[in-house]
């Protein structure tokens, strides 16, 4: 077999077999494919696409360049989420503790904030002592002992896709559906898991704009993990406007903290909710979405999500007295207030720029070897839909030193104002399934 071949084949728009594909990755991995064989591969892929049974041998291929986790001794259905994130979005946090609570084991594997977006394993650093580097050992003992471990990648995890992920972002291919349901996939099925609930976000402050690329990005996910034997729903949830009002690291550990005690916003608390209803279904532990529901809204009303998060900081060695003195997280010195230019409706918000503004303050990283501030952030005060009167506050900045004046630049042009009314926007759209099929 020759990488030449097989760029050929799917330049002329042929599926490559299961065998083509772990040729082509096993030889990416080693190195004797090289970076422009393969560049032009992931070219040829945004042309001519892939789906189905090679799509799923591609992903096949990519997972087993690296290290597969084995929870096979764990007997319950593992259960984990994972979205494509969003200006906001800490629902790991609140949703990993409460389906735990349940009695199904979570294990959940995260990454850091890159851009706009923010990194469950950034918010989770700023509990003082949390660690997210653990071994695949502890990894595997926590998910057994505390039913649920919340840390970063464990040894080499798809190393073809690390490899490739950096080449498709210097050769125009990252926006590939095909490339990134592969890429995203390989990453979640080396966890070791049986099921999985996919948050595929769409609008300003999503990695997909448009709700019709985010559908087809949901299918494709949903399509690879079931014929790969994986349980799999995705739900499709809006990204208009920033989840929560909190958007920064500690910001969001606190947000979370109230949802954990059944008191945060509604839709954090919604969605929380509702993944977690999908989670216990896939776990075996309610037998319709109605029956998840209520008893996701029991955990997280009778104290036993937050018991469970309290578990989870203590055993991955952070502050649990942060969780009930919340004094004791990060908090940063300065508060600037952004004020409305105009009475008016909320029309839209430019998402995006709200994360760039806490990005811009220090909570976010540029480049992925950035070091980020825990104790910035931004409190939203107003949403879509809203009546504001002029003078009004719209955002509170926590900041330190610097990014102040860049910050403020890019919220003061991030709303978009309207004489009429506004209807706020619907936070769940659609929602695909598919059980195991291999
Ligand atoms: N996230 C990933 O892990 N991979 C992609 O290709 C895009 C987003």
């Amino acid at each position: 077999m020759r990488a030449y071949d097989l760029i050929k084949k799917k330049r002329e728009g042929q599926a490559l077999s299961d065998e083509e594909c772990a040729f082509l990755i096993a030889g990416y991995t080693s190195g004797e494919v090289t970076d422009y064989q393969m560049s032009a591969f992931a070219m040829a892929v945004f042309f001519r696409g892939m789906q189905g049974d090679e799509l799923s041998s591609f992903t096949k291929a990519m997972l087993h360049s690296g290290e597969i986790v084995d929870l096979s001794a764990l007997k319950m259905p593992k259960i984990d989420k994972h979205s494509t994130g969003g200006v906001g979005d800490k629902i790991s946090l609140p949703l990993a503790p409460a389906v735990a609570a349940l009695g199904v084991p979570v294990p959940m594997v995260s990454g850091r904030g890159l851009g706009h977006t923010g990194g469950t394993l950034d918010k989770l650093e700023s509990i003082p002592g949390f660690l997210v580097d653990l071994t695949t050992e502890d990894y595997k003992r926590l998910v057994k002992e505390v039913g649920c471990c919340l840390i970063g990648q464990t040894g080499e995890v798809a190393p073809a896709d690390k490899k490739l992920y950096a080449l498709r972002d210097v050769t125009a291919t990252v926006d590939c559906i095909p490339l990134i349901a592969s890429s995203i996939m390989s990453k979640k099925l080396a966890e070791g898991i049986d099921g999985l609930v996919l948050d595929v976000k769409f609008g300003s402050g999503a990695f997909m704009k448009k709700h019709e690329d985010a559908e087809i990005l949901a299918k494709t996910m949903v399509d690879i993990g079931s014929r790969m034997g994986k349980r799999m729903v995705a739900r499709l949830t809006n990204m208009e406007q920033p989840l929560g009002v909190m958007v920064g690291n500690a910001l969001e550990v606190k947000e979370s903290l109230d949802a954990l005690e059944g008191k945060g916003p509604k839709d954090v608390v919604d969605l929380t909710v509702e993944l977690g209803a999908e989670m216990v279904v896939l776990g075996g532990v309610a037998k319709d979405l109605d029956e998840g529901r209520t008893k996701m809204r029991e955990v997280l009303g009778n104290g036993k999500a937050f018991e469970k998060f309290a578990e989870i900081v203590e055993a991955q060695k952070g502050d649990v007295k942060s969780l009930s003195d919340r004094t004791r997280l990060p908090q940063a010195k300065g508060r600037v207030e952004i004020k409305a230019k105009r009475a008016g409706y909320i029309h839209s918000i430019d998402t995006e720029s709200v994360g760039i503004a806490s990005m811009l303050l220090g909570g976010g990283r540029q480049r992925s070897a950035d070091p980020i501030d825990p104790r910035v952030g931004i409190e939203i005060h107003a949403r879509i839909g809203d009546q504001v009167k002029e003078g009004q506050t719209l955002f509170l900045m926590h900041s330190e030193d610097s990014g102040v004046d860049n910050a403020k630049a890019r919220l003061e042009n991030s709303i978009q104002f309207s004489d009429e009314k506004v209807a706020a926007p619907k936070l769940f759209s659609s929602r695909h399934s598919q059980e195991a099929t291999s």
